[in-house]
């Protein structure tokens, strides 16, 4: 089994595309020696990050994330187990938030846990989610 955490973070104030594209960086070369495969979405001041890989992983990321101040505020939305990953090969994977897509993810997760993949179709074609092809919006 692998674990699956989603959070919600906000960015700090000022944050912009060449500060999410050092973060995507440095995220991708650490996933990979982790074990740790995903999606970030940014866009209007927040993160929704979903990680998925070894359960110990995940929590070290956890940890370190937690004391990143690049951003504040972290709410994990869902934390559980799945038989497989939704973004296998994908070292983090990328995707503009649109604000609204956050908050309905956000208030659906009150109600019922989702899928790593209901969210990431939530957030767009999942298929969508490439590497460096998606341009970092403003
Ligand atoms: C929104 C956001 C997403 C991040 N995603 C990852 C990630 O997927 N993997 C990762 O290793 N670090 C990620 N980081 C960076 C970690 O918070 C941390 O800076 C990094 O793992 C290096 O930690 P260290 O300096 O303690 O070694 C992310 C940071 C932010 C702000």
């Amino acid at each position: 089994m692998i674990r699956q955490v989603v959070y919600l973070s906000s960015a700090r104030a000022g944050t912009g595309d060449a500060e999410i594209a050092a973060i995507l960086d440095a995220a991708r070369a650490a996933n990979g020696r982790n074990g740790l495969t995903g999606m970030l979405a940014a866009g209007g001041g927040v993160y929704l990050q979903i990680v998925e890989g070894p359960a110990e992983a995940v929590e070290s990321l956890l940890t370190r994330l937690r004391a990143d101040a690049r951003h504040e505020n972290l709410r994990v939305l869902q934390d559980g187990e799945a038989a497989t990953r939704n973004f296998p090969g994908r070292l983090m994977g990328f995707r503009v938030l649109a604000p609204e897509a956050a908050g309905l993810i956000a208030a659906q997760l009150r109600v019922r846990a989702m899928t790593a993949a209901e969210i990431a179709t939530a957030l767009g074609n999942p298929a969508a989610v490439g590497l460096a092809q998606v341009a970092l919006a403003a």
